[in-house]
């Protein structure tokens, strides 16, 4: 009895007082056939390998007004940048808002090569981000909150928000309904993690902002544009959802 309550205790203390969303947290990995899952365990068979590698050829390459790469500032990737994607989206100072990498590393590309940004979904963008991504696999999701404070109440309230003709929230499928089947598709926990990543129906790899806007579309949603605030306060939110849940992107999704 002693035991049972201390095991219940442990258990009810090892859940930290933030965590929302299914406990413990999935990645969406599990939910994939066996053949997705072992293209994303080998990087010779995960087609986003071509992006990583395509990221870590730009990143040494210089660019800009000022000529400058992403290696002349930030030295080895490897060590710079490990750890860095499991921190975001987060508050950036020198934008004065929240960004998720794919601003983040855009927010370089303008203010310190001083080139035009790059355009979402465009190949150099995800190709950086991939690259980026991938130095923190295996790293927890680590976001801060109490410093996006009214993003992340944002997030939360899209979150359980009902949308479209359908008349469904993100909860609805990814709370109530993950491991049932819906459009012949395995419905996950809708954890944030292994994105950017390739999907088979996309024959490309793709932000998580694009997974989400096709979450939109899948309830017959508008979709918010790339960058909206919408978006970014969303996936500050699954963040929180997903603390501690190691992400192993650039992943692979049907
Ligand atoms: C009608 C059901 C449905 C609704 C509503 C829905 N989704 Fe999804 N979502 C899916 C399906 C199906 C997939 C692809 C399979 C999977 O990974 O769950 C998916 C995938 C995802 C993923 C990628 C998970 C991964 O590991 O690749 C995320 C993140 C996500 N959804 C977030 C959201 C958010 C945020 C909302 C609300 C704006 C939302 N979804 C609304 C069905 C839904
Ligand atoms: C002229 C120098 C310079 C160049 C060139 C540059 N950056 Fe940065 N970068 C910075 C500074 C300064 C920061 C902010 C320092 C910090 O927050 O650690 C930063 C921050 C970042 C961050 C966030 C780091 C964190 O810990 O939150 C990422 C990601 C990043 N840069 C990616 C890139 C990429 C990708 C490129 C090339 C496309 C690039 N940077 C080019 C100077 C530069």
């Amino acid at each position: 009895m002693a035991r049972a309550l201390r095991v219940a205790l442990a258990l009810l203390f090892s859940i930290p007082a933030w965590a929302e969303g299914p406990q413990p947290p999935r990645s969406g990995i599990e939910f994939q056939s066996a053949d997705v899952r072992a293209m994303q365990a080998d990087d010779f068979a995960n087609p986003a390998t071509l992006w990583v590698d395509r990221g870590a050829a730009l990143w040494k390459s210089p660019r800009g007004e000022r000529n400058v790469s992403c290696a002349a500032c930030h030295g080895d990737a490897e060590k710079s940048m490990k750890g860095v994607a499991a921190r975001y989206p987060a508050y950036v100072e020198s934008l004065g808002r929240v960004a998720d990498v794919e601003q983040r590393i855009n927010a370089c590309v303008v203010d310190n090569q001083k080139a035009p940004a790059l355009p979402w979904e465009s190949q150099d963008l995800l190709s950086l981000s991939a690259y980026v991504a991938k130095q923190s696999r295996g790293m927890p999701v680590a976001v801060r909150i109490d410093t996006a404070a009214s993003d992340f109440e944002r997030g939360r309230r899209i979150y359980f928000e009902r949308q479209g003709q359908l008349n469904l929230a993100c909860t609805h499928c990814h709370d109530a309904s993950w491991g049932r089947t819906i459009y012949a598709e395995r419905v996950s926990q809708g954890q944030p993690v292994d994105w950017p990543a390739y999907r088979l129906e996309w024959q490309a790899v793709g932000s998580l902002e694009r997974r989400l806007r096709a979450c939109y579309f899948g309830v017959r949603a508008e979709m918010p544009p790339f960058g909206a605030r919408d978006l970014v306060a969303l996936e500050l939110y699954l963040a929180n959802r997903a603390q501690g849940l190691a992400s192993m992107a650039p992943g692979v999704r049907r």
